[in-house]
């Protein structure tokens, strides 16, 4: 398992998700069908952001709601004040450029006010699963 152990320590963006990558490839089963992550683990990841982020419509705290944000603009929930790099990025969050924000946010958006990366670079894909489901339904 160096691979896992290797990015731990590796907090850079495109490095770790590189490293995340190879992990994966590494550890799916040969014919697993999809890279997806699982959603309930997810839900345990995401204690790290609750601080900040909550998944039900309107509702901000230092940071936007989250609700809906797989697929959506970068910067468009309404009623929150984004950093100036928010507003003006070019960006949709999909799975992979959550990826690269959640591994390092000033590295992929310097200039924004999201200080907190995502702990263990691994975790990402079950992360993302869950706030898949969140405005889903
Ligand atoms: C210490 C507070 C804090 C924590 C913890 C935090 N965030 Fe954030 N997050 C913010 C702030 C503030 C913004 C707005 C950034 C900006 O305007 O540049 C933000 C923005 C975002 C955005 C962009 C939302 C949009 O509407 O475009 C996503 C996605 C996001 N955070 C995901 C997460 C996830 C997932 C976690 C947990 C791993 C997390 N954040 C942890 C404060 C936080």
């Amino acid at each position: 398992m160096t691979g896992i152990k290797q990015s731990k320590r590796i907090t850079a963006g495109a490095s770790a998700l590189a490293v995340w990558l190879g992990a994966a490839a590494v550890s799916a089963p040969a014919g697993a069908q999809t890279t997806a992550g699982d959603a309930a683990a997810g839900e345990l990841v995401f204690r790290q952001c609750a601080a900040c982020h909550t998944v039900e419509p309107d509702r901000h705290r230092a940071g936007p709601s989250l609700y809906g944000v797989f697929g959506q603009q970068a910067g468009a929930v309404e009623g929150f004040r984004y950093s100036r790099a928010m507003r003006e990025a070019d960006v949709v969050w999909d799975e992979e450029t959550l990826t690269a924000y959640l591994a390092d946010p000033n590295g992929f958006l310097p200039g924004t006010s999201m200080r907190i990366a995502l702990r263990n670079a691994e975790d990402a894909p079950d992360l993302i699963a869950y706030l898949r489901t969140l405005g889903a339904e």
